[in-house]
């Protein structure tokens, strides 16, 4: 079976985080959240993948997963032009399909379990599709499945009245047959080919569709709040490593991930769940609390991080409280010694004081 990840789309909700790249790279405990996508896709035994990359960055997706070998796939990349739409990507990899079944992933999605039971489960069915459903505490936010004494009967995407709280997440089971669909599919009021339509529309048409329900983490992260929560259920779930060094007098509590190279030095307290990655120094008087994931040669020192993401090339030396936040690479928060802050923001920061 060959696999599709979406590794397009606008990110305009991450914004400014996806100026310079997309946001399926940005880093859930110091890995891009689509690396995530393709390890659970090899795991379940798809290894043949097209990765549909479009717009800001795609340069950046071909740098980091290359042929995929460095990650035991292969990886084929197809050029989406405009975000048209998840059922618009999908119908750019016809040619890479051909007649076989397929999985499909949105690479902003997160799952934490293995999915490769419900693989071999579509594999061996006559099921036109097969969709996973998780219950979510916001369901007009989501594509939602109407289940009527357990059967599915609709699927609606964004519905003011959710006739249930069970998301379509952004795992799909096909077959070549959604390709018809799609073709003949009109864009929504937000003027793209929604792949919860094409579905919708394959269910009416008398087309089975299977589903399932995840009970476990399931997250489509497109906020920073998302980003935040999932970087956390991510760390809880790790087990705790040291390739660095710790000096005498540093205090490690609960389950701490330590890279190569990585020096905390006396007087730090990391407390756990909680990355610190390769190359980075953890200065004295600086506290890493619980949910944080602190990247690659960074150096921290006199800070108070907590459920916060600090990617790579990071200064960061001042007594701010700094939670639920995203840094990314190469920021520099020191204090001044005036009264006044000084800040150089790039368009579309947001700062809270
Ligand atoms: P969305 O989160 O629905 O859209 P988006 O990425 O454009 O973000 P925003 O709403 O904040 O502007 O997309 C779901 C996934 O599908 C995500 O991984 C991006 C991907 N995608 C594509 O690859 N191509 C597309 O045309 C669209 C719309 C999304």
């Amino acid at each position: 079976m060959k696999g599709i990840l979406l590794h397009g789309g606008h990110g305009t909700r991450l914004r400014p985080l996806t100026h310079t790249g997309p946001k399926q790279l940005l880093p859930i405990a110091n890995k891009p959240m689509s690396e995530y996508c393709i390890e659970s896709m090899k795991e379940s035994g798809v290894t043949d993948i097209a990765i549909i990359i479009g717009g800001l960055g795609s340069n950046k997706v071909i740098e980091y997963y290359g042929d995929g070998k460095k990650f035991g796939v292969n990886i084929t990349y197809i050029k989406q032009d405009q975000p048209k739409g998840i059922s618009h990507a999908i119908r750019l990899c016809k040619d890479f399909i051909k007649d076989e079944k397929f999985l499909v992933f949105l690479g902003d999605n997160i799952i934490q379990k293995s999915i490769s039971d419900y693989v071999k489960e579509f594999k061996n069915s006559n099921y036109d599709a097969t969709i996973l459903l998780c219950e979510v505490d916001n369901p007009s936010r989501f594509g939602i499945a109407d289940i009527q004494n357990g059967k599915l009967v609709k699927i609606i995407e964004k519905p003011k009245n959710p006739p249930t709280n069970l998301a379509v997440t952004g795992i799909y089971l096909l077959t070549p047959k959604i390709f018809d669909i799609i073709d003949n599919l009109k864009p929504s009021w937000r003027n793209e080919l929604e792949i919860t339509d094409a579905l919708d529309i394959l269910l009416q048409k008398s087309n089975s569709i299977s589903y399932h329900t995840i009970t476990s983490y399931w997250k489509d992260t497109g906020t920073p709040e998302d980003i935040i929560n999932a970087n956390g259920s991510i760390l809880e779930n790790m087990t705790p490593y040291n390739f660095g060094k710790c000096e005498k007098g540093s205090k490690i509590e609960g389950n701490v991930m330590i890279g190569k190279n990585t020096l905390i030095k006396k007087g730090a307290n990391i407390v756990g769940p909680a990355i610190i990655g390769n190359d980075t120094v953890i200065g004295e008087d600086a506290y890493i609390g619980p949910n944080s994931s602190i990247g690659n040669n960074s150096k921290l020192s006199k800070c108070n991080i907590e459920n916060s993401i600090v990617m790579s090339d990071c200064i960061i030396s001042c007594k701010l409280k700094i939670r639920k936040s995203i840094i990314s690479s190469n920021a520099n928060i020191t204090e001044s010694d005036e009264e006044e802050k000084i800040f150089l923001l790039g368009e579309g920061t947001k700062i809270k004081i």
